[in-house]
């Protein structure tokens, strides 16, 4: 499968960023996990991180046709970005939505996602294995 893999903002400080909450692991060394995993299951995975909306829009609009699925990670945005949700339906390719950290277990308004309802599913509170767990979804037939 193509994977399209999109990180919103913040995310490329993945390491030193809140490391009690997202760990010390850095946004390349998630890249680099994600890329072993896509490999030994005969896919592909391409990656984009902003930490601007509409460059987030622009790439789920080009990932149309181009990849069989994406997994999104929209930070911050997931808890007010109608623009995102919009863009997520306007799509043909199916998303899944991931956090790293349990966004149930913090504040409240973390807790909401009004970009999920455009999303296949959803995944929080695993740490990075939640991208893997994501594709696995994809890669077993999408169950
Ligand atoms: C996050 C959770 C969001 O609430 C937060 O704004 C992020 C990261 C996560 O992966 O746990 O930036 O999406």
């Amino acid at each position: 499968m193509k994977f399209l893999i999109i990180n919103g903002p913040n995310l490329n400080l993945l390491g030193k960023r809140e490391p009690g909450i997202y760990g010390d692991q850095t946004y390349d060394a998630l890249c680099a996990m994600i890329s072993d995993h896509a490999e030994a299951n005969s896919s592909t995975a391409d990656f984009f991180q902003s930490n601007h909306e509409g460059a987030i829009i622009d790439a789920i609009h080009a990932a149309d046709g181009v990849y069989d699925a994406i997994i999104i990670n929209p930070a911050a945005y997931t808890h007010y970005s109608y623009a995102i949700l919009d863009a997520l339906k306007a799509v043909s390719v199916p998303a899944y939505e991931v956090h790293i950290s349990a966004i149930d277990r913090r504040e409240s308004f973390r807790a909401v996602s009004v970009t999920a309802p455009a999303c296949v599913g959803q995944v929080y509170g695993h740490g990075f294995k939640g991208y893997l767990m994501a594709m696995d979804w994809f890669l077993e037939g999408g169950k």
